[in-house]
């Protein structure tokens, strides 16, 4: 076996001659967890097929549950799932008798709590450690101008945080301080029950998942850029969402293990089918061609049809990667790949800069020094300056154990390492990929067979 339990519990890895094969991928998270929020919203049935089955996800869908939907969970192929959920809708929503659990993930907490801003229920988030960690003014803060009424520790930025929902949100027109999708959402979901138009603008355009999805369940969004580049989205509350149907497209963030996986090892040729390539989630691709990367990209059919996402099966050969500069939008477009692209960089010819990365600071873990303690360890040069990341690349990467910081993107990012490293790469705690791509270990004994 090249894939055997090395003590305490943690997972050894060797090697891999070579990678051929196609990973079952896991149904996009931020679309997953956005359909089960909006199929609350909605009155009647809504349905969700292929979602991702991370706990991430499940965290929502309990919590879609608590608050009077009826959630029914059915397994699909390739480890994904479908979902039936019945809903009394937003206005109708059942208050909770428990605290609403959060679990590990930054994107139900901050999406629910501005759903439930303008919701009149009385309400209790909280989440594990990591995500105890995490800030919440972020969101906290413009839903307070709006009128939400929010208490918890340390002015509610860090949970658990107690929500009294009022129905009269007034609108706000606000620029976001950090681009964040999760922000972003928050806000718009908080504005479908405020009285006149809320607007959010952000210096870059984040992932544009819940204005595509709001759109597809009746309600207008508009969207504009300033000349400064500014990008602005809008709607006007309050709005009722109607029920949708939607079928999940591939997890963009859960190809890029495979895709440098396959970019950085000498024999390798996989496939990646149905991967979302909507314009805010593809800078992955993008970014890894313009280090030189052999992607073959073939659109294929929108599953589900019209109001899903553009999508395409991908191939990624062997390839022989260059260092690039990556500017801070670079970044806030692939702000979960950052971990596995620093591995690429450190395999690649040549320096990678990275550039303006302190968000990775606020993720389920501290993504700079994780990845920098990880990819250290594997003998990677890898310095770090305040927000910027320089990796000299061209190391040939040894085998050493890594720390994970239980976070599944470190996880997941030193496993492709140990398939490519110099004998035997250690993963101190690799249970975390159930997060967000619970089939990872399976796929990648799988490509490797
Ligand atoms: C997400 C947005 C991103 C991303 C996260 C998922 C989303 O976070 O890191 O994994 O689904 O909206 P930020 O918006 O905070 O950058």
């Amino acid at each position: 076996m090249s894939l055997s339990a090395a003590p305490p519990d943690g997972l050894a890895i060797r090697p891999a001659v070579r990678l051929r094969g196609s990973p079952a991928l896991p149904g996009d998270k931020s679309i997953s967890h956005r359909a089960l929020l909006l199929a609350l919203l909605a009155e009647g049935e809504s349905r969700i097929g292929a979602a991702g089955d991370g706990e991430d996800v499940r965290s929502t869908a309990g919590i879609v549950a608590a608050l009077g939907a009826s959630v029914d969970r059915v397994a699909a192929a390739g480890g994904r799932v479908d979902y039936r959920v019945v809903s009394p809708g937003g206005h109708a929503l059942v208050e909770p008798d428990g605290i609403l659990d959060c679990g590990n993930s930054g994107t139900t907490t901050r999406l629910v709590t501005g759903l439930l801003a303008g919701r009149p229920v009385f309400t209790v988030l909280d989440g594990d450690a990591s995500l105890r960690r995490r800030p919440m003014g972020r969101v906290v803060e413009p839903l307070r101008s709006m009128g939400a009424r929010i208490a918890g520790r340390h002015n509610a930025s860090l949970l658990p945080i107690a929500i009294t929902g009022r129905a009269d949100l007034a609108p706000i027109d606000y620029r976001t301080p950090v681009p964040s999708a999760q922000v972003k959402s928050a806000i718009l979901l908080a504005g479908l029950a405020a009285d006149g138009r809320t607007r959010v603008t952000e210096a870059v355009a984040t992932r544009d998942h819940t204005e595509r999805m709001l759109r597809a369940r009746g309600i207008s969004v508009d969207e504009s850029t300033s000349p400064d580049g500014a990008h602005s989205v809008s709607l006007r509350g309050p709005a009722r969402v109607l029920p949708f149907d939607e079928v999940v497209p591939a997890d963009p963030s859960g190809a890029a293990f495979w895709l440098v996986a396959g970019a950085i090892h000498t024999d390798a040729e996989l496939r990646l089918a149905g991967v979302s390539t909507n314009p805010t989630r593809r800078a992955i691709i993008d970014i890894l061609r313009r280090m030189g990367a052999a992607i073959d990209e073939t659109a294929v059919p929108t599953p589900g049809g019209e109001g899903g996402e553009p999508v395409a099966d991908l191939v990624v050969r062997s390839s022989e990667l260059r260092g690039i500069d990556l500017s801070p939008a670079d970044v806030a477009s692939a702000i979960d790949e950052i971990p596995v692209l620093a591995l690429a960089a450190a395999v690649a010819a040549g320096t990678t800069r990275i550039r303006g990365a302190g968000e990775l600071r606020h993720k389920e873990s501290d993504r700079i020094a994780g990845i920098a303690a990880g990819l250290e360890a594997l003998g990677a040069d890898i310095r770090v300056e305040g927000d910027d990341i320089e990796i000299r690349g061209g190391r040939r990467l040894r085998g050493a154990a890594t720390a994970t910081l239980d976070d599944h993107r470190l996880a997941m990012t030193f496993a492709v390492a140990g398939l490519i490293a110099e004998g035997e790469t250690v993963i101190d705690r690799p249970g975390s990929a159930v997060i967000s791509y619970p089939g990872f270990f399976r796929d990648l004994e799988g490509v490797r067979a």
